[in-house]
């Protein structure tokens, strides 16, 4: 990890709908703020490992400007806790994995809703199983998420 500039990993379950938008909305929002940052995102679970995102999550993505199907999904491994400043949590299930799995010296683990005022641990709803709409809703939740989180590495 380099020292010089901040590493975010974003972490959810299957790294196809959440993860993935919200790996996309950091990087819009820190560009927006020119900060300087690697990104990147993961599941706790590997059943998608290699696919891109879910269809719904693209397309929430390409209408918000941003092009997310050239994404992979993977695994959380060992080695993120040191490539990554910081991991970010899309929920508290996600968020309790990591922690067992995070050595003593490895990355700052929150949830990503952490740094919006009154959202403090609270989830990112998982849009899978539910209407096209929820994917909307995923959209708003990570963008204030990863804005927040731009504005705190930035300070
Ligand atoms: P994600 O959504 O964790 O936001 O990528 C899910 C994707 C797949 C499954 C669950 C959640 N699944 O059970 O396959």
């Amino acid at each position: 990890m380099p020292a010089d500039k901040p590493a975010i990993l974003f972490v959810c379950l299957g790294n196809i709908c959440r993860s993935p938008l919200a790996e996309a909305a950091f990087r819009l929002e820190a560009e927006r703020a020119d900060l300087e940052a690697a990104v990147d995102s993961a599941g706790t679970g590997a059943w998608h490992a290699g696919e891109p995102p879910d269809r719904r999550a693209q397309a929430v993505a390409r209408r918000n400007g941003i092009d997310i199907s050239g994404y992979r999904a993977r695994q959380v491994d060992a080695a993120d806790f040191h490539r990554f400043s910081h991991i970010g949590a899309l929920d508290g299930d996600n968020l309790t994995v990591l922690r067992r799995l995070r050595p003593r010296d490895g990355a700052a683990l929150s949830l990503l809703l952490d740094p919006v005022p009154g959202r403090r641990g609270e989830a990112v709803a998982d849009p899978y199983y539910g209407a096209d709409a929820g994917f909307d809703a995923t959209w708003a939740d990570v963008t204030l998420g990863a804005r927040h989180l731009v504005r705190a590495l930035k300070a």
